[in-house]
């Protein structure tokens, strides 16, 4: 990691999924408090994420400051607050003149809003990449706009855990990782798990533009090609999460979970936590899971098939949607451990299979020195939803400890075997 940070990808809570630019100081402090009180700061939920609309501007002296009617004790005090709650204070700011929502940003003013933020006590900002005056594109431009944000935060001399939000327009997975602790590489998620929005047709280059919005099922597309390209220290970002606001059904939500955590996205929940359903609060804790993205090693699942199969060699400007599929993932874990998933993301149910050959694949395409299996050998199969040994596994015939996240979306019923 380039600056010591997020050596497993960062968990917390970010307010814009179920708020909007309806924040405050009263609902940073209850969702904190409520993060303590449900278990999700000791599973690992550490950031407590301000998001757009929070400013007024900036002072005579040219800096920023908070809107003191939605902050009325000034930000010092919310990260005084959060840290002594044993949490992490998240910040949001732009690469342009404005953020998204047309609030000052710092292009420009990167050395004097970074000391800003370390005098606050901000852990952690979200650098988003609305009105950057025409500095895009694969040239230098986009590079020099967030490596000034990045230097600046480095100079300060605050561990500040750097989130870019580039909305993969200027593919930041071939540059960012010296930079940047995560990037982001879609438009923004939205709280559907497979529906074309007409705010997201997704077929071209120009999804990635501001204000296109995708879905679970397509943001896991597009970030298939590109999952190799996280490291620790340096994640894809599939944004934050949508479970618990209510467009999804509850098996679609632990698809859209299971799939961000073993692709080793960043984990930012982005609903209402004061208001939580006993389901929403269990998907979110689902702590084999959270393990799983946490794991040491680092390493994201792959795309190992999909059916239909016709986008096996896609490149990213490549449409990445289709409305009905099925897919199996696997990958590496800490200790000769394997994550395997299936998803059906199709209208019914579906029956897949896996090959002991399908679940080793990461040495084939990350040229990881996995360890070759032993033949005949007995795994242990772990279901991580149903949290039991699973069916599967009287039929596995191979040996170690394998781990395995499965479930059915869609009402239907997805069936493992091995
Ligand atoms: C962009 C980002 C979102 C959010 C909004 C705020 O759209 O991608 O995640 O931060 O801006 O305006």
């Amino acid at each position: 990691s380039y600056n010591g940070l997020a050596v497993t990808p960062q968990m917390g809570w970010d307010n814009w999924n179920a708020f909007g630019c309806e924040v405050d100081e009263e609902l940073l402090m209850n969702t904190a408090q409520k993060m303590v009180d449900f278990g999700l700061r000791d599973l690992g939920y550490h950031y407590v994420i301000l998001d757009d609309c929070w400013s007024d501007g900036r002072t005579s002296n040219g800096s920023l400051q908070a809107n003191a009617a939605k902050f009325p004790h000034g930000m010092r005090y919310v990260a005084d607050q959060l840290h002594s709650m044993g949490l992490g204070f998240g910040m949001y700011s732009s690469a342009g003149k404005y953020t998204c929502a047309r609030y000052a940003a710092s292009l420009g003013m990167e050395k004097q809003d970074a000391q800003t933020f370390a005098d606050w006590g901000v852990d952690y900002l979200k650098y988003d990449n609305c009105y950057n005056e025409g500095q895009e594109g694969t040239s230098m431009l986009t590079y020099n706009r967030y490596k000034a944000m990045s230097d600046a935060l480095v100079a300060t001399g605050r561990p500040i855990l750097y989130s870019m939000c580039n909305w993969g327009m200027d593919y930041p997975w071939n540059w960012a990782q010296t930079m940047a602790n995560s990037w982001r590489m879609s438009g923004d998620v939205y709280d559907s798990f497979d529906r074309p929005d007409a705010r997201c047709p997704c077929t071209t280059y120009d999804c990635r533009l501001p204000g296109f919005h995708c879905s679970v099922m397509n943001i896991l597309n597009k970030a298939a090609p590109i999952l190799n390209k996280a490291q620790p220290g340096a994640w894809n970002d599939l944004d934050m999460l949508e479970v618990g606001n209510s467009g999804m059904t509850d098996d679609e939500y632990k698809t859209h979970f299971s799939m961000w955590a073993i692709a080793k996205s960043p984990l930012i929940m982005g609903t209402d936590v004061t208001r939580m359903t006993p389901q929403t609060l269990s998907i979110y804790s689902n702590a084999a899971i959270l393990a799983i993205n946490q794991d040491p090693l680092g390493i994201p699942a792959l795309r190992v098939w999909q059916s239909p199969a016709q986008r096996q060699n896609e490149t990213y400007s490549v449409d990445a949607y289709t409305a009905s599929e099925t897919s199996f993932w696997t990958g590496q874990l800490n200790g000769g451990d394997y994550v395997a998933a299936f998803v059906n993301a199709g209208p019914g149910p579906a029956t897949m299979m896996a090959t002991m050959n399908d679940i080793f694949i990461d040495q084939v395409t990350t040229g990881s020195n996995a360890p070759v299996p032993q033949l005949m050998q007995t795994w242990d199969v772990f279901d991580l939803w149903a949290n039991r040994m699973s069916d599967a596994s009287a039929q596995a015939i191979i040996v170690g400890n394998m781990t395995m996240a499965t479930n059915a979306t869609d009402g239907s019923n997805a069936t493992s075997t091995l």
